[in-house]
């Protein structure tokens, strides 16, 4: 049977635990023929057990992305495993425990700094360090954002975080286009993961969706978003790039 991804190489960051989105996304990747290597963080050998659920075996790098020694070990490792890439997952968002749950007025600047080291910047060095694995035919990048247009309840310092992630992805498919490289992001609805959890409040953020969400929202279920990943690591989307698509169940098109 063919897949969308038939022939495609795809590195992705981000699957901690089953509910990771970009476990989603490896699962949906692998089914839809691509080939696929992981990063980790913090520990390798979490990702590794949580791999083992995955359709098909698949190679674990360690990899945090404010450390530039993983950055420059990555190339060759990805190359010795798969020989090159056709697409990278970004699926990695950090802020300090100051920097969340409503105490945005008095957050000091070094957690702000983090958080944006993490969860913003490292878009761009994520996807240098790839950069030479790419060939002439050019790649997609995919990256997560939590809609940045708004300020949210609890979110605090990973609204600014996300809202620089959304500019980073422009400013990459600016720079990028002429490689035929596409930058994007899927813009999702809350999901229930470890990320959402170290946020205090997170359920209040999230029964904004029961209300609101014209289609009906699952926070347990991150297939979703993990498909519009996938669609935009395909084919199907030659010619878009510096896009956020929504996959929010319609929350982000309703007033009130
Ligand atoms: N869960 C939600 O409600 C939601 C909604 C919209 C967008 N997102 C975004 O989706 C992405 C994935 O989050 P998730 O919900 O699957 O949660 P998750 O906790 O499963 O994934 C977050 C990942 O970030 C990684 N990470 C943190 N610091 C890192 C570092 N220094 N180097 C490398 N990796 C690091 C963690 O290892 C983890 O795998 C994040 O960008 C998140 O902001 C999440």
């Amino acid at each position: 049977m063919s897949g969308i991804l038939d022939g495609k190489r795809i590195l992705i960051t981000g699957v901690l635990m089953e509910s990771s989105i970009a476990f989603h996304t490896a699962k949906l990747a692998q089914e839809q023929g691509a080939e696929i290597i992981l990063t980790a963080f913090p520990r390798p050998t979490l990702t590794e057990r949580i791999a083992k659920r995955l359709p098909k075996p698949t190679k674990v790098i360690e990899l945090d992305v404010s450390n530039d020694e993983h950055l420059a070990g990555l190339e060759e490792q990805v190359r010795e495993e798969l020989g090159g890439l056709d697409g990278v997952v970004h699926s990695i968002g950090f802020a300090p425990q100051d920097a969340l749950g409503g105490n945005f007025l008095n957050t000091p600047f070094e957690s702000v700094a983090t958080a944006m080291h993490i969860s913003a910047f490292s878009l761009k060095s994520l996807t240098m360090a790839c950069l030479p694995l790419m060939s002439e035919e050019g790649g997609s990048v995919v990256g997560l954002t939590f809609d940045a247009q708004f300020a949210w309840p609890q979110y605090d310092w990973m609204g600014p975080a996300k809202a620089a992630l959304e500019a980073t992805s422009r400013y990459m498919a600016r720079d990028l286009g002429k490689q035929n490289i596409r930058c994007n992001l899927i813009s999702a609805g809350p999901l229930g993961s470890m990320a959402a959890k170290s946020i205090p409040g997170f359920s209040e953020l999230a029964s904004v969706w029961d209300d609101r969400a014209p289609l009906e929202w699952n926070l347990a279920d991150p297939e979703p978003a993990g498909r519009g990943v996938v669609a935009l690591l395909s084919d199907w989307f030659p010619k878009t790039t510096g896009e956020i698509i929504h996959v929010d169940g319609g929350l982000h098109a309703i007033g009130a």
